[in-house]
């Protein structure tokens, strides 16, 4: 793909940083592991971060150390990415979901009260798309009922909440690193809490049980190989060095696309909530209700631009509907909300950028166009393709003037056109195959 949806940043102080260990003789449990965490909780403003190897175990290891297990109830969110339900899976707790609020995409707060049972323990809340939830009310929610909080922040580094990161709301949360994410180490993740006892039992599980008083082959509890290596950790400490300039970039691309997008109808940006600031992982927009979001979809996907339906509601996946029944209608914010994001490739290059915006802007017009029944040839060709069929009609006597001006005439009525394939040789194809036909009665 031209245009993956995301590339991670790798400096090459970041490859001196991995080579610099691998010269050594400690791959695993080494120094930049604790560098890494030290100055990870410095980063975030908590006392205690414990390194793991991914999102999932970061996850995993706060729903066992605030001791939720089978039965337990959970309040969460159905519009994430699966693991962050599937976390309280492993310990045969339930989460209960709760249906989102469409503006800031995250779990509603106001129907936290409504799912409260005698069962529940905790509140699961994920910062979707690196927009923090409204933590004052979770916080109150969680007050009210004596709930303890997990954040799943693996999206939302660096974001914040009333000036505030998030990751220091709740009892322990949870950051991801991988590839996809504003910053990587490969596979990677990091819990984060200002709980002494937790950060020790989570460090404790994710090795094997060990503590660290108990000899390497004595282990207290159970528990997993859940820890990150020294190279893993030797790129997240190179790469949060920077981090500051990594989401300043990606917020840049992101006002970009809000600017491209912004004159395209039927197309919503994310609302910016007061008092947030989201950090960016994808840029996601919302396309209009009846908006053809395969079409789009295909259209991008031929011109080498990457995108993806983000995120396929939880209750709905095959081993949620198994195991809970849960059925379309369930949770109609997020089913209505899950069947028109469209994320796209955060690029971080200036000259890469107008490409993919012109694509994404183009796709969604002419499909728009399309379903309005404007353009009924519907033209598959990428625009690259297109001005190269322009320039070649151009060089010929006839026929070439009149289609490039029809082409620039963007805000009048045009005609339209029935392009050969694009197989066809170019200059066959514009002298002869280009037909003009009549525009059908509206
Ligand atoms: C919201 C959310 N939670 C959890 C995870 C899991 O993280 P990992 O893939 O590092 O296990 C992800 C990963 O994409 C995520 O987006």
């Amino acid at each position: 793909m031209a245009y993956p949806l995301s590339r991670p940043e790798i400096s090459p102080e970041d490859i001196t940083a991995v080579n610099e260990v691998l010269k050594g003789p400690v791959l695993a449990l080494g120094p930049r592991c604790e560098a890494f965490e030290n100055a990870f909780a410095e980063y975030i403003g908590t006392t205690y971060a414990v390194a793991v190897n991914s999102g999932t175990s970061a996850l995993h290891l706060a729903v066992r150390a605030l001791d939720i297990g089978e039965g337990d109830e959970v309040i969460t969110t159905p519009f994430s990415f699966v693991a962050s339900a599937n976390c309280m899976l492993f310990e045969r707790a339930v989460p209960k979901f709760v249906d989102i609020d469409p503006e800031t995409l995250n779990i509603d707060p106001s129907r936290i009260s409504a799912a409260v049972t005698e069962k529940t323990k905790a509140l699961l809340v994920v910062h979707v798309f690196g927009q923090p939830c409204d933590m004052k009310r979770i916080e109150e929610a969680a007050a009210e009922y004596d709930l303890a909080i997990i954040e799943d922040a693996c999206e939302a580094i660096g974001a914040t909440c009333g000036g505030v990161k998030v990751g220091t709301f709740g009892e322990a949360a949870a950051f991801g690193f991988y590839p996809n994410k504003q910053m990587t180490t490969g596979e990677g993740g990091m819990l984060v809490t200002d709980d002494g006892q937790i950060a020790e039992l989570a460090a404790s599980m994710r090795n094997q049980g060990r503590t660290r008083r108990s000899s390497w082959l004595e282990h207290e509890r159970l528990g997993y190989n859940y820890r990150l290596d020294e190279m893993s950790a030797a790129l997240g400490l190179s790469q949060l060095s920077r981090i500051d300039s990594i989401l300043a970039r990606r917020a840049q691309v992101a006002a970009w696309y809000r600017d491209a997008l912004g004159e395209v109808p039927g197309i919503e940006p994310l609302a910016e909530i007061e008092g947030t600031t989201r950090s960016w992982f994808v840029y996601v927009a919302l396309l209009e209700k009846g908006h053809t979001r395969s079409d789009v979809m295909e259209l991008l996907e031929n011109w080498g631009v990457a995108c993806r339906a983000y995120f396929p509601p939880i209750h709905l996946q095959p081993l949620y509907r198994d195991l809970f029944g849960y059925k379309i209608g369930d949770f109609p914010v997020t089913e209505d909300i899950a069947g028109r994001t469209l994320a796209l490739p955060l690029q971080f290059a200036r000259e890469k950028r107008r490409r993919v915006h012109s694509r994404a802007t183009r796709a969604l017009h002419q499909v728009r166009r399309r379903r309005r029944g404007d353009n009924p040839t519907g033209r598959r060709i990428c625009p690259e393709q297109f001005m190269r069929m322009i320039s070649a009609a151009r060089r010929t006597s006839t026929g070439g003037a009149r289609i490039w001006w029809a082409a620039r005439r963007r805000s009048r009525p045009r005609p339209a056109f029935r392009w050969a394939s694009p197989n066809t040789s170019l200059k066959s194809s514009a002298r002869s195959r280009c037909t003009r036909t009549r525009r059908p009665p509206t």
